[in-house]
């Protein structure tokens, strides 16, 4: 057997080529110059990576291409190996995106900003069962009732539906707000309510309006994506506190705030994106606690509390909030209406003026028509059994997900067994492949999924991944699920050090 345990390839680190896609080219042209003729057994991914000095995750991720394109053959617990003239181009249970070549590839799990871009994108191929994105499924969406309450607002209030609305938002929708909250036990006046374009703006209004460049913002670690995006555009440095199983660990923060005194956290305290984890009520109290202590404004996010499927409800925070410590971010998104852009802050005094003016400087205010529409849906009552209806179709995703990933998922992968909320969050065994380096092979074979490391404040979480089960239809789940595994096997077969597991 050819055996090719060093390669001769030079590699230019400072070009605007990724490395993954420089090894693959000269990868190619090894095979066409016939210094690798087929059968020739490549070195171990780790051993090229030392070899050349790059990252491991470029040559699993150049391998994983070149095998999609039929360049390569792996073998159980024998290697990867060039494969024959009848091998190129010919792997049929492959997906590729249509030029044999996945574009850009996550580079390294350090580069998030990057990598998560990129697996966006190839995550929305056709042919992808896609678990990666953070919506709920369309077809959860009211589609025929929003039309019937956008009719009615034109044949109510015709042009004046396409005006600028007023910066704090429709009146009578933030009094619609008002009921809506006080039902999850908050108390507010409207006046305390200012409507957003989503809770997305919701929360990056808090960090302009709190914070100046340079400040920190503390959150739990891992955390919400968006909020990591929201942090590097308004240049304010992240902060991420470890989390146990009742969320965020309040000796740490306690910790943190004694040293360096930030102004700001930001929480997710009902079933956490991407952990799922929910806050008990007792942490709930400790954490305002402490925040009423320190003077640290807490910013909650509550855009998952309503998708409960299991357990008792437990109150926001901002339902406990006695010293007035909490701003509330939240909206009709995930429930059901994402693309609308409703969401709302509830705040105090001190708060809202200052947010007023930025979301006037933001786009002076929400559209008008939506939010009279769901203005309007509130009114009639058509959302609370819309989300009852979600909420029961999530818990069978759910039960249908926690199957498959006990079927299909390699041994030794863990996961949560959420009570609500998208997500399944996920963890590869850690003798073997990270998911990152599965990421591509997955892709590869028709499934996606997100990469857990990019949830982080800092580099860690390497073997984790977030399954957002919600998104697709039971079948489409087992299929996914299945790939996933598949994916996994492939790419662990360049793992010496586990066992290998036979491929489903
Ligand atoms: C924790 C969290 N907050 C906020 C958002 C943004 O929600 P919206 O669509 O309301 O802007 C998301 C979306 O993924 C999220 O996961």
């Amino acid at each position: 057997m050819l055996n090719a345990s060093r390669l001769s390839i030079s590699l230019d680190r400072d070009g605007e080529e990724p490395i993954y896609k420089q090894l693959i080219r000269h990868v190619k042209a090894q095979i066409d110059s016939g210094n690798l003729p087929p059968g020739t057994r490549l070195p171990a991914s780790r051993d090229l990576a030392q070899q050349l000095n790059i990252s491991r995750i470029s040559v699993v991720n150049a391998y994983a291409e070149l095998r999609a394109e039929g360049f390569l053959s792996a073998h159980a617990g024998r290697g990867t190996f060039i494969a024959g003239p009848e091998g190129a181009n010919s792997s049929a249970s492959t997906v590729s995106n249509g030029n044999g070549n996945s574009a850009h590839v996550i580079e390294t799990p350090t580069t998030p900003d990057r990598s998560i871009r990129e697996m966006m994108r190839m995550a929305r191929k056709p042919g992808i069962i896609s678990f990666a994105q953070g919506s709920p499924p369309s077809d959860f969406f009211p589609v025929s009732q929003l039309r019937e309450a956008m009719n009615a607002v034109f044949d109510r209030d015709g042009a004046n539906a396409l005006n600028y609305e007023v910066t704090e938002g429709y009146p009578p929708l933030r009094n619609a707000v008002r009921e809506y909250v006080s039902a999850l036990g908050i108390r507010c006046r409207a006046d305390q309510i200012l409507i957003t374009g989503g809770t997305q703006q919701a929360l990056d209004m808090v960090v302009q309006a709190l914070l100046s460049e340079g400040d920190v913002l503390v959150t739990e670690n891992p955390t919400y994506l968006g909020m990591i995006d929201i942090a590097r555009t308004r240049r304010v440095q992240l902060h991420g506190i470890a989390m146990d199983e009742d969320g965020i660990r309040l000796d740490m923060l306690e910790n943190y705030i004694l040293d360096n005194h930030p102004k700001l956290l930001y929480v997710t305290p009902t079933f956490h994106n991407p952990t799922g984890v929910v806050m008990p009520l007792h942490r709930r109290r400790q954490l305002l606690n402490l925040a009423a202590d320190y003077r640290l404004t807490v910013l909650e996010d509550g855009v998952y509390h309503e998708l409960r499927f299991e357990g008792e409800p437990l109150p926001p925070l901002k339902a406990l909030d006695e010293n007035s410590v909490v701003i509330h971010a939240s909206g009709f998104t995930k429930m059901m209406l994402p693309g609308i852009r409703i969401g709302y802050l509830i705040c105090d005094n001190q708060h809202y003026e200052r947010l007023v003016r930025v979301k006037q400087a933001a786009d002076i205010s929400t559209p008008a028509l939506n939010q009279r529409a769901i203005h309007l849906m509130l009114e009639r009552g058509t959302m609370a059994p819309q989300l009852e209806r979600n909420n029961r179709e999530l818990k069978r995703r759910r039960d249908v997900a926690l199957a498959c990933a006990a079927r299909y998922l390699p041994p030794g992968t863990t996961w949560n067994v959420p009570q609500g909320g998208l997500y399944l969050w996920a963890q590869f065994p850690k003798n073997g492949p990270t998911a990152a380096e599965v990421y591509i092979t997955t892709v590869n074979m028709g499934a996606a999924y997100a990469i857990g490391s990019v949830f982080y404040a800092s580099t860690c979480g390497g073997h984790r991944f977030r399954l957002n089960y919600g998104a697709q239809k039971p079948a489409d789940i087992e299929e996914g699920f299945k790939r996933i595994g598949r994916a996994w096997r492939e790419v662990a077969y360049d793992y010496d050090e586990l066992e290998k597991a036979p491929l489903l």
